[in-house]
């Protein structure tokens, strides 16, 4: 059977595994990301080029550790291993792991043999600049296969087998601070397991969609709700090419947005031809949370309020045959793969009606988030807008932390707004993942003219992340931060005093509820 122009990625619980999907599809080759326990039946369905198996927190010591079935191993699909998946190669091939006696984490120098397969394009030198990640550690090769790259202290860092179709790197070719990555997964795609770079999300994959959608739906009418949010957007204007008429998105406003953001959405939304029933619901949602104050409780009262909401203007509209969703490619593999226990819900995840009678329409669900912004910018669609910071589906309702009131919202929509007025004004914006304000509900003395005041306070937030699974506080400028400062307990009488968060991603989350 012809192999399929894609590379699987086998995930053996890797922080790493959707950047090493992501980074595959940036070099032009589709990627797709399967756990190591799936269904042997799903693994072959994929029908890869190549396949690539992860990194992991686990050791190939440990009984029940992520394993792949020998069938994949010894088909004659090329495999790369990576860290956890170099181990996990060497393990089940013959070759010898051993616990490290320290762990190896950070950036390191790797001594290369320059004729191999997966180093060739660097002819220049014998050395680069490598992440590592890792405790356990290869002592000994399968038989026949070559050791490719050492480490400085002369550790096994890279092999491959005499066939040249098993490969594997200790370090991270995902992750950037890998000088060389990019030439080494090149290698792997273009060389190795012969694949095209074939996947571009211009004109031609926006039309290819477009006909996927009049297929599916066969002339059916279409819902969406929209949220205001990129991932909706582009859902909808995307369906919209393929529908006409047929879509009727809802846009319903919980009184938790940013400021003007209910007008300039629609307002945006109506430049894109969207016809958009909005509804304010925000005294509802005021009412339902009237005196709740703990966080998990708040996102299960909007959550259901919101469906409610949104299932009573579909029934005005007469129902529909499909409902449109704003599905994009992580929301399918985190949601398919929960490896703790729930920390917050994400009420647009796994939230809908089980009774629900239409049929779901998901035309992102293959794409990263970069990838959607670029399909909207072909669409046509704001360029500020696809650049704004992700929200979260609660909105303010979850930056407001304790009970919640109009007036407490109203001083947190300004706050947030002067906080983000400075980032744009300071040229941080496009640097920072994610910056909001959290309106806490503790009250401190403060003294202005003389006079004694006792506000609320506000923490800023601002962090980087690749992905918002882990986030690293980012080191706003002083004159940034004084400014930001200033002009809260100036113009929001209500603050007099205002904190930056300096907590990562883990230990704490990127929203305070
Ligand atoms: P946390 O706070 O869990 O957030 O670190 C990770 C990312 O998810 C966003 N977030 C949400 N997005 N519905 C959403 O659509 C939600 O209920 C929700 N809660 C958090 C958050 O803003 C961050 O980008």
């Amino acid at each position: 059977m012809k192999k399929e122009n894609k590379i699987l990625i086998i995930d053996c619980g890797s922080q790493y595994t959707q950047l090493i999907a992501r980074r595959v599809r940036e070099l032009g080759v589709f990627s797709e990301i399967l756990f190591w326990d799936s269904p042997i039946e799903k693994l072959r369905a994929s029908n890869p080029a190549g396949i690539i198996i992860s990194g992991g927190p686990r050791s190939v010591l440990e009984a029940d550790s992520p394993s792949i079935p020998d069938e994949i191993l010894h088909s004659d699909t090329p495999i790369l291993g990576i860290c956890y998946g170099m181990q996990l190669l060497a393990f089940k091939l013959g070759g010898k792991v051993k616990k490290g006696d320290y762990a190896e984490y950070g950036r390191a120098a790797v001594k290369i043999v320059k004729d191999a397969a997966l180093f060739k394009s660097m002819p220049e030198t014998d050395c680069i600049e490598v992440w590592m990640s890792h405790w356990d550690e290869v002592v000994s090769l399968p038989e026949g296969y070559s050791a490719t790259a050492f480490s400085e202290n002369g550790a096994l860092a890279s092999f491959q087998s005499p066939d040249a179709r098993v490969f594997a790197l200790q370090f991270h070719p995902e992750v950037a601070h890998t000088k060389r990555g990019k030439d080494i997964l090149s290698a792997y795609l273009f060389d190795i397991c012969k694949c095209s770079a074939d996947w571009q999300l211009g004109n031609s994959w926006i039309d290819k969609e477009i006909e996927k959608i009049r297929e599916q739906t066969q002339g059916g009418s279409v819902l969406c709700g929209l949220s205001g949010g990129v991932d909706s957007t582009v859902s909808a204007v995307i369906t919209q090419r393929a529908v006409g008429d047929k879509l009727h998105c809802i846009f319903v406003n919980h009184g938790f947005l940013r400021k003007d953001e209910g007008a300039q959405v629609i307002e945006m939304y109506k430049s894109l031809d969207l016809q958009v029933h909005y509804v304010d619901a925000e005294a509802r949602f005021l009412k339902a949370l009237e005196g709740v104050a703990e966080p998990e409780k708040k996102r299960k009262i909007i959550g259901e309020l919101f469906i409610r909401v949104f299932e009573e203007e579909a029934a005005k509209l007469g129902g529909s045959d499909w409902l449109l969703q704003g599905t994009i490619y992580p929301d399918v593999v985190e949601s398919g793969h929960s490896g703790g226990g729930v920390i917050k819900s994400h009420h647009n995840v796994g939230g809908l009606p089980e009774d629900m009678k239409m049929e779901l329409l998901e035309p992102l669900r293959d794409l990263f988030k970069d990838e959607v912004r670029t399909v909207g910018k072909v669409l046509g669609i704001d360029k500020h807008f696809l650049e704004r910071h992700p929200f979260p589906g609660p909105g303010l309702a979850v930056r407001c932390l304790g009970t919640l009131s109009k007036e407490r919202l109203d001083v947190l929509r300004e706050a947030d707004a002067i906080f983000i007025e400075e980032i744009h004004k300071f040229g941080q914006y496009n640097k920072i993942w994610q910056a909001f304000c959290a309106l806490l509900p503790v009250r401190s003395v403060g003294v202005v003219g003389d006079v004694r005041t006792y506000g609320e306070t506000i923490a800023l937030r601002a962090v980087s992340s690749l992905d918002a699974m882990t986030a690293e506080w980012v080191h706003l400028p002083y004159a940034l931060l004084d400014a930001v400062s200033r002009r809260i307990c100036n113009e929001v009488p209500q603050i007099n005093r205002v904190v930056y968060d300096v907590t990562s991603k883990p230990p704490a989350t990127i929203e305070w509820e």
